[in-house]
């Protein structure tokens, strides 16, 4: 039975439901912490159960029969995060599953400056340790985040953030497809190449793209750190988002999320989807 973690978030949903079109329904199996919120996958016949990663106990019987589970990274960060990602491969080992794989992130380090990256070097050292094989989805951005990143100049006119550096831009859907390939076919083995999208761009092409889709002119802005994280925290941003996005910037600048890498459309053996259109496709949804 194929194991996917995180099935009522993004990322784990994307790949539960592609799985089902390539899978029987019986041999698919989700871990979740919401039971009823995955409600609909158990009405065509997935196995859903509860498994929470900071509460251990449950996750033998959300991994029983596991022959493969995917761990989907959370979104939480620092201890308490790898505490809970090496729960979870102790637990897929202990289930007796032939291969853990692991949502990581391009530029996972130790010494990252944006702070999940350290965490996710941590939980590849536990995947590393685990004596089971492994995959590592050294995932590439979300595109989504740069939306997120933008949607205040969309209003303003004005995109301003701290210096940065070329970051290869994904989408989700690309790496679901990638996840259901590695789980099904084998395709990648122990870290994996930086799974990315084709191009990397920095804010400034981003503010050029908005300005091309939107007609509008949206001028790219450099602030320092400081000011950006003190106009965050002005508009309610808690100290440790603020910090977090800051990092971001700091670990783009210095290269952690470049360059694009050919392996995600090699290895989905179709092109993967380019930032102006995920862009486009996200304004149009927008309105
Ligand atoms: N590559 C990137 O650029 C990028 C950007 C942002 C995040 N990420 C990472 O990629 C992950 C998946 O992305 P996404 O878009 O699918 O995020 P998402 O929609 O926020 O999903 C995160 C999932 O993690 C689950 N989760 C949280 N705490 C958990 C716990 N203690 N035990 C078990 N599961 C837990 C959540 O469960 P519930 O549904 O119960 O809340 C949710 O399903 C994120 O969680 C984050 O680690 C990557």
């Amino acid at each position: 039975m194929i194991i996917v973690t995180g099935a009522n978030g993004q990322l784990g949903r994307m790949v539960a439901e592609r799985l089902l079109e390539r899978v029987p329904a019986e041999e698919i199996g989700v871990s979740v912490r919401d039971a009823e919120a995955a409600r609909d996958l158990g009405a065509r016949g997935v196995r859903v159960r509860r498994g929470d990663f900071a509460d251990p106990d449950t996750l033998p019987h959300a991994f029983e029969g596991a022959s493969k589970v995917l761990i989907v990274s959370t979104g939480t960060t620092g201890e308490a995060a790898v505490r809970g990602h090496r729960a979870a491969v102790a637990a897929a080992a202990a289930a007796g599953a032939k291969r853990i794989l692991y949502t990581s992130h391009m530029g996972a380090s130790p010494s990252s400056r944006f702070v999940p990256m350290p965490d996710h070097a941590a939980t590849e050292e536990a995947l590393q340790r685990s004596g089971v094989p492994f995959t590592s989805l050294r995932n590439g951005f979300y595109t989504s985040s740069a939306v997120e990143l933008v949607r205040g100049a969309l209003e303003t006119g004005v995109l301003a953030v701290p210096e940065d550096g070329p970051v290869a831009w994904t989408a989700h859907a690309d790496l679901a497809d990638a996840a259901v390939l590695a789980l099904t076919d084998e395709v990648l083995d122990g870290l994996s190449p930086a799974l990315t999208g084709p191009e990397v761009i920095d804010m400034a092409g981003i503010a050029e793209i908005l300005t091309r889709l939107t007609g509008r002119p949206i001028r790219r802005v450099v602030v320092s750190d400081d000011e950006y994280r003190a106009q965050l925290i002005d508009h309610g941003v808690p100290e440790s988002s603020a910090d977090l996005l800051v990092g971001l910037f700091a670990a783009s600048r210095e290269g952690d999320f470049a360059p694009a890498d050919p392996t995600l459309a090699d290895v989905l053996g179709r092109p993967v989807v380019r930032v102006a259109d995920y862009l486009k496709s996200a304004l149009t949804t927008r309105g």
